[in-house]
């Protein structure tokens, strides 16, 4: 037979143990998860990251497609890589970034000029998940499916980030409040260095 002091405890137990289980729910949203035949899920509440940054028309060819109307992109990256980021300036395996293609809209409401955000044109997912894939990181490319296949890494997507991006594999040039820590942490990729004709550190 159970006293009351001791009902008391197990209640007490109960209720920190369930406390505990909500808040793991919550923190392990911004973790990867894959379907069985191997598919990335999209993460659900990737709009509550953290906010990096938002491009306009941005095109990395001089004679790009026109396409009829002008894109924004939004970036997000999850919470838990962008504070190790904020703290070494690099990004720690997990790190899961999404882009968001979005339409711009010129008319509408009480807008007169200039652009606001319409419907979302597409999602792009960029994932570090060190143990998967032989390098580190991987693309998928979203439909309307909540799910996506691996893009194969003979793809531009990875050469082009390779190559270009300022902070493994990352675009963080164009993340306003990242550069300044990478710099500060010595992070920045040589090739982006030479690139914008910085002298390499070391
Ligand atoms: C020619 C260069 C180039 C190619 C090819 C390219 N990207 Fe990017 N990518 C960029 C640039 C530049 C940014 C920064 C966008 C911004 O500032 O809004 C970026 C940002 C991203 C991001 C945000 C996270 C990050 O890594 O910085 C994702 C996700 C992404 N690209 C996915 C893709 C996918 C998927 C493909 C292939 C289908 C692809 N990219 C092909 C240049 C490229």
């Amino acid at each position: 037979m159970m006293t009351t002091a001791q009902t008391v405890l197990l209640l007490v137990v109960v209720l920190i143990a369930s406390t505990d289980f909500h808040q793991s729910v919550t923190e392990s949203d911004s973790t990867l998860q894959y379907t069985a035949d191997a598919q990335l899920k999209l993460p659900d509440h990737y709009r509550e990251w953290v906010y990096l940054t938002a491009g306009f028309d941005m095109s990395y060819s001089p004679n790009a497609m026109e396409m009829g109307h002008h894109m924004f992109d939004n970036v997000f990256v999850n919470p838990e890589a962008y504070r190790v980021f904020i703290a070494t300036g690099t990004w720690p395996d997990k790190t899961t970034f999404v882009l968001e293609g979005r339409r711009a809209e010129g008319k509408g409401s009480i807008n007169q000029k200039g652009n606001y955000q319409g419907a979302v044109m597409g999602i792009e997912v960029h994932v570090k998940d060190e143990k998967r894939f032989p390098g580190k990181w991987a693309f998928f490319g979203f439909g309307d499916a909540k799910s996506a296949k691996l893009i194969p890494t003979t793809a531009a997507c990875y050469s082009c980030h390779e190559s270009h991006a300022a902070v493994d594999t990352t675009f963080v040039q164009f993340y306003p409040t990242l550069l300044p820590i990478a710099k500060s942490k010595g992070t920045v990729a040589a090739a982006y260095q030479k690139e914008i004709g910085t002298p390499a550190q070391n």
